[in-house]
């Protein structure tokens, strides 16, 4: 028996969005990420996760599905001013990321997070840091989350850090270490992480106890290794605070 030809003027059938997912992200050369680079071939597939699009906009916490009826004017971007393609959508301040859509993100534009960075030394007297397992991707992570409405960045990252890691420093001040785009693998042309980083150091390493979102929560020397390994830009985060942390330290 022959093999049928395949019928080349037979459309593709259109996916749902619900089959749709990150995998779908086609590569952008490092030459066409800039939006100010012309890229007529560009077109990749649109994915917002239904968990977003349906239940997320039942419980309250993602926009609506259509952007025009998102108020700009009450969202900021650390980035400073947000541009915006032809049909209203806002353009991640990174560039293109082969996806367009939201992903798994709520908010088109950017969405808020803050992490916390503790540092303690051992008895040895070797610095530590406290991180957390993310059950989602499986990396070692610093214990951020997202900002509740009105919430300060600093306030979010010390709730984050009592939730997700165990350990309450809500009555401490903290020095602000990074504010920016993170490069986080749940970013889209239109939606993006944005982390507000703070940095406390703590005399005694308290005991942790993994909660939320964390499998486990621990005290880890820092060395060239783990810096490399950490969820999205977490080690260039805590490359800024461990700078930060040694030029006051030269100060003392
Ligand atoms: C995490 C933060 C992280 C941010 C951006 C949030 O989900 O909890 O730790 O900085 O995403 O990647």
């Amino acid at each position: 028996m022959t093999k049928p030809e395949p019928n080349l003027n037979t459309p593709k059938p259109k996916e749902a969005s619900g089959s749709l997912s990150y995998s779908d992200r086609v590569k952008v050369s490092p030459d066409y990420q800039n939006w100010s680079v012309d890229y007529p071939d560009y077109n990749p597939v649109d994915y917002t996760d239904e968990f977003v699009s349906v239940h997320g906009v039942e419980q309250g916490w993602a926009d609506p599905a259509d952007v025009t009826e998102v108020d700009f004017s009450t969202r900021f971007s650390h980035t400073g001013e947000i541009q915006f393609d032809e049909s209203g959508r806002p353009l991640n301040p990174a560039g293109r990321t082969g996806l367009r859509g939201r992903g798994k993100l709520g908010k088109w534009g950017a969405n808020h997070a803050a992490d916390p960075i503790v540092f303690s030394k051992n008895t040895r007297g070797e610095l530590q840091i406290l991180l957390i397992k993310r059950k989602d991707t499986g990396d070692w992570a610093l214990p951020g989350g997202m900002v509740d409405p009105g919430e300060k960045f600093s306030q979010t990252a010390l709730r984050e850090l009592r939730e997700e890691a165990g350990v309450n420093l809500e009555n401490l001040e903290v020095q602000e270490v990074f504010s920016g785009v993170v490069d986080d693998p749940r970013n889209t042309d239109n939606a993006w992480m944005e982390t507000v980083a703070v940095y406390v150091e703590i005399p005694n390493p308290v005991e942790p106890r993994a909660g939320d979102d964390a499998d486990e929560a621990e005290w880890k020397i820092i060395t060239p290794d783990l810096l490399s390994g950490l969820y999205a830009s977490h080690g260039p985060i805590l490359q800024a605070a461990l700078d930060k942390r040694q030029r006051a330290k030269e100060l003392e």
